[in-house]
């Protein structure tokens, strides 16, 4: 397999968030990796995860600060700079009171999308002072709480597995927000996989043994290796991390179809 250098100059970031917002054509192959999340049109959902090279994404006391070396947490900005959203699970906000804000390279902050089924979130997490982007929070119908301060709430009914994915995307398109970054952790990336909605998976491993910890997806098991998942992955030189780009919608077939 062929290890794909980044090149990512001024000139070429400039060019895909020209490309993100429509005024400019595709970029040539120097943005075959963000290229397709800047010219989609219509819904794209990407999820990338940042972990050690034993694939744990935090300790078991849940610190995950720097996990992902300095350019893969500039990927990681790269990427929310190119989505209109960027969605995490309720844990993610509890563990690691994430800003969820673009800030190691040039571009625009993507809405902040928590889903927080249960209604556990207290409304005192950074997200909803810090004066960012917008915060919306997908909760179940039943929760019946709508009191955090600068969200905009939108219930929905719980399904058998929680929220519809599916729902929570359409959602977010009805406002405008369709090119999604789903961030983690690992059950809502779970559920985001296992209803075939992914279009693309990004895996930035660093190079660090962490030991034991969460790992960065958990999907429901299989029972022989023939059922895992094989994307074609490509493979980039981040610099600090190495990136595998996976694309997995023709892996995986939406439940009921
Ligand atoms: N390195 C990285 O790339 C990265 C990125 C983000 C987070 N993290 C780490 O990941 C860990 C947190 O991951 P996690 O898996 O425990 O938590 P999580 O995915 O952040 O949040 C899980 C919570 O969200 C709920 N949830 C998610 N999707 C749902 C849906 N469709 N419907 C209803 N409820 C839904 C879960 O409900 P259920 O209980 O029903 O499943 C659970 O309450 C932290 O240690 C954090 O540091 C790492």
């Amino acid at each position: 397999m062929t290890v794909n250098p980044i090149n990512m100059s001024d000139e070429t970031w400039r060019r895909l968030l020209a490309v993100r917002e429509g005024s400019a054509p595709p970029p040539g192959p120097e943005g075959t990796l963000y290229g397709p999340i800047a010219a989609a049109s219509g819904r794209f959902v990407l999820a990338q995860v940042g972990q050690s090279l034993d694939g744990r994404v935090a300790t078991p006391s849940g610190d995950a600060r720097d996990i992902s070396g300095p350019e893969g947490l500039a990927h990681l900005h790269r990427c929310r700079a190119l989505v209109d959203a960027v969605i995490v699970g309720e844990n993610t906000v509890s563990c690691d009171d994430p800003r969820l804000s673009v800030r190691l390279v040039d571009g625009p902050d993507p809405a902040r999308v928590v889903i927080d089924c249960h209604a556990r979130l207290s409304g005192s997490e950074g997200l909803f002072h810090d004066g960012g982007a917008r915060v919306i929070v997908f909760q179940s119908a039943e929760a019946r709480r709508n009191d955090l301060r600068n969200a905009e709430i939108i219930p929905l009914r719980p399904e058998k597995n929680g929220l519809s994915p599916q729902e929570m995307l359409k959602a977010l398109s009805g406002l405008g927000l369709h090119r999604v970054l789903v961030e983690g952790g690992a059950r809502t990336i779970a559920r985001f996989i296992e209803a075939g909605l992914v279009d693309r998976l990004h895996v930035a491993v660093s190079p660090l043994i962490i030991g034991s910890g969460p790992s960065g997806i958990s999907l429901s098991p299989v029972e022989r290796l023939s059922s895992a998942l094989r994307p074609e992955a490509q493979i980039y030189s981040l610099g600090s991390d190495i990136l595998f780009d996976c694309p997995l919608k023709p892996l995986v077939r939406p439940a009921g179809q």
